[in-house]
């Protein structure tokens, strides 16, 4: 009998598991949550009154979720004993910050309509009113992911940039998930906001000839305040704004690019390189903030629609896979089910 429930079980949850690939549409939860978004806004804006930096931070997970096996919530996972998750990988330790802000949203949308919600839509939302609420573009989000069951720390190590990249090597990560060159550089200017450590600088200020590239594309006066602010053996903690203006979603970014003020070598490489596309594309989103706007959101949807076609389940807390879901996902290899009690 304990079998053929069990076998039920299975059943039920293979078949939610395996349509890997969800369709996304807005309004998504126009029946089940009617108020998800005015819910998530409302904590988003809650959270940035107390941190404003939380705003970049938050919008920053989109990125790391959607790139590492598509937007599936993978990058809230916790470490288990069998599972490095994304948390501690190399471009995420010490830096990916604000996870906290997602559990309150996830919290709340619980209360009122329990189950229903993925946490991988939430960073969605979340990301879009972050945007807005720093005075950036809207956008309508695209709902309906599923949330993964197992995240991986080497996906993350092997996918995610370092800041010492160059445009060449932007350009061909993003064209692997079809984002184009204009997707690259507005998507970027998502640097208009937030704050980055000297750590993700001090190779650049220091040891950049060690590359072959010797670094003189950077203000004269900006250096002596780099050098101030990140000297050699000082704290790498130390965070510095990645534009002129960390808490205001503008093109100041790209203006910042052009006068050669642009605090990762990977932003700064993308006015300063061999790339002729990427140089052009900086201009004209100094010049031109509504373009900048434009394409920004449009490569925050595409970048939204990244999806991995993994076992995708539903969890009640964004940080840990739920327990009948992680008995079934250790049963389940190559898209069938091997019961090892
Ligand atoms: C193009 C390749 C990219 C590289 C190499 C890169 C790298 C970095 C680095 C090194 C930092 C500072 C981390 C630290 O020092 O702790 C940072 C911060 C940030 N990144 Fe990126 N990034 C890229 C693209 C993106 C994209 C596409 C987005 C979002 C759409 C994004 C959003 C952010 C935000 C908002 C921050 C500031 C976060 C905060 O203040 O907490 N980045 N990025
Ligand atoms: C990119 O587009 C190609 C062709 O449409 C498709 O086969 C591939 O799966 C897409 N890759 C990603 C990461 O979405
Ligand atoms: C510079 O590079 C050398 C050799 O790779 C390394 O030992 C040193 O720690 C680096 N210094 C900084 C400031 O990154
Ligand atoms: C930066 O802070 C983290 C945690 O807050 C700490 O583990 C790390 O050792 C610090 N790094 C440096 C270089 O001080």
């Amino acid at each position: 009998m304990l079998a053929i429930l069990l076998l039920l079980l299975l059943i039920c949850l293979h078949h939610s598991m395996v349509s890997a690939f969800s369709s996304l549409t807005p309004g998504f939860y126009s029946e089940t949550c009617p108020s998800a978004e005015s819910i998530v806004r409302e904590v988003i804006h809650r959270n940035i009154r107390k941190d404003p930096r939380s705003a970049a931070s938050v919008m920053r997970l989109q990125f790391h979720d959607c790139f590492v096996n598509g937007c599936d919530g993978s990058v809230l996972l916790d470490d288990t004993p069998t599972m490095l998750g994304e948390k501690n990988s190399l471009s995420n330790i010490n830096s990916l910050r604000s996870y906290h802000v997602i559990d309150e949203v996830k919290e709340v949308l619980e209360m009122g309509c329990p189950g229903v919600v993925s946490c991988a839509d939430i960073i969605v939302m979340a990301a879009r009113d972050a945007v807005v609420l720093s005075g950036g573009p809207s956008w309508e989000v695209k709902l309906g992911r599923k949330d993964c069951l197992r995240a991986s720390q080497e996906d993350a190590n092997v996918i995610m940039p370092s800041p010492r990249q160059n445009a060449p090597n932007l350009i061909e990560l993003f064209r692997t998930f079809n984002l184009s060159v204009t997707d690259l550089v507005a998507l970027s200017g998502s640097h208009t906001i937030g704050y980055g450590r000297c750590f993700s600088v001090m190779h650049r200020l220091y040891n950049q000839s060690d590359t072959g590239q010797p670094d003189d594309h950077m203000d004269e006066k900006y250096r002596d305040m780099l050098d101030g602010v990140c000297p050699i053996n000082g704290d790498e903690n130390v965070t510095c704004g990645l534009d002129g203006t960390p808490f205001d979603f503008d093109n100041r970014y790209f203006k910042d690019l052009a006068q050669l003020k642009g605090f990762l070598n990977s932003d700064q490489d993308l006015f300063s390189g061999k790339v002729d596309d990427t140089k052009e594309l900086v201009r004209k989103f100094a010049e031109n903030e509504e373009d900048f706007f434009r394409a920004f959101a449009e490569g925050m949807v595409k970048m939204g629609d990244l999806q991995s076609g993994k076992p995708t389940g539903h969890r009640k807390n964004c940080r840990v896979i739920n327990k009948n879901e992680a008995f079934i996902f250790k049963n389940y290899h190559h898209g069938r089910f091997i019961l090892q009690t």
